[in-house]
């Protein structure tokens, strides 16, 4: 990885080359914080500002669907009031964003298990989620609640009730057949994931479909992460080879 932190150059995008689903781990809010003297969740509020800015840009260039990690199975770990800022964030982040995600065509939904969000949590998404049902343009998909072993558990659970009842057949079973089971069964696999903050980890993101997904990771802590290193990411996704284990 080269590092790009003190570039602002706006490189060249190839059009016709677009990563169709980028998924975003957005990390560092609390140390991007604390580094500046703030509590940690200072650093999640400034990061829920850099969400419609990065949104603005996949959308520009044409990508079809953003997925955000926004809070994880394994995030209830973390202090009461710390999730509770996070789980009260939706309920800031749409209203202050919701009409311009819709000028911008934007279609917003949810991965992850509902059971165990407050309401006012969920009341907003929801409400999101139905404004812009209709719309058309890039999918900005919020991983929230979301744990990638959960989900194939979960699957796993659901296609074992499916063959008891006779809906599927074991030998039917195929690649195809269980990402049917996953919550993401109406979406591509990320072409492309980038994570912020230096971590080099999936931390439970996405793990049946992440298998062939270009990797990119930056230093950059999520709330300071600019249009311009989302561009670095996109060109240099361009630049790679794709071999899904062939030649
Ligand atoms: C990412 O930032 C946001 C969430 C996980 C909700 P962190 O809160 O993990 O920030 P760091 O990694 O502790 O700096
Ligand atoms: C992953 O970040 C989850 C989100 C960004 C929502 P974490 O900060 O929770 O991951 P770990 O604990 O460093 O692996
Ligand atoms: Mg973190």
């Amino acid at each position: 990885m080269k590092d790009q932190q003190a570039s602002t150059a706006r490189p060249q995008i190839e059009l016709d080359k677009v990563p169709a689903h980028v998924a975003i781990i957005m990390d560092g809010n609390g140390r991007w914080a604390k580094q500046r003297g703030l509590p940690r969740v200072a650093g999640h509020h400034s990061g829920m500002k850099n969400v419609k800015k990065i949104t603005m840009a996949a959308n520009e260039i044409g990508v079809k669907v953003l997925t955000m990690y926004a809070f994880s199975t394994e995030n209830w770990k973390r202090p009461k009031e710390e999730v509770e800022f996070l789980m009260k964030l939706p309920q800031e982040f749409f209203p202050l964003e919701i009409e311009e995600l819709i000028e911008n065509n934007v279609r917003i939904r949810m991965t992850g298990w509902k059971d165990g969000l407050p309401d006012y949590t969920l009341n907003a998404i929801e409400g999101a989620i139905e404004r812009t049902k209709n719309n058309t343009g890039l999918i900005l998909n919020f991983a929230l609640n979301y744990g990638g072993r959960k989900e194939m558990i979960a699957g796993v659970q659901d296609m074992i009730r499916d063959v008891q009842s006779g809906k599927l057949q074991t030998e039917e079973l195929d690649e195809t057949r269980f990402s049917s089971y996953m919550l993401t069964s109406d979406l591509p696999d990320p072409d492309l994931l980038i994570r912020t903050s230096g971590e080099l980890r999936l931390s439970n993101f996405l793990l049946w479909q992440l298998a062939y997904s270009e990797l990119w990771f930056t230093e950059a802590y999520w709330p300071e992460f600019t249009e311009s290193l989302f561009l670095q990411a996109i060109a240099e996704y361009q630049r790679r080879g794709r071999r899904y284990g062939g030649l």
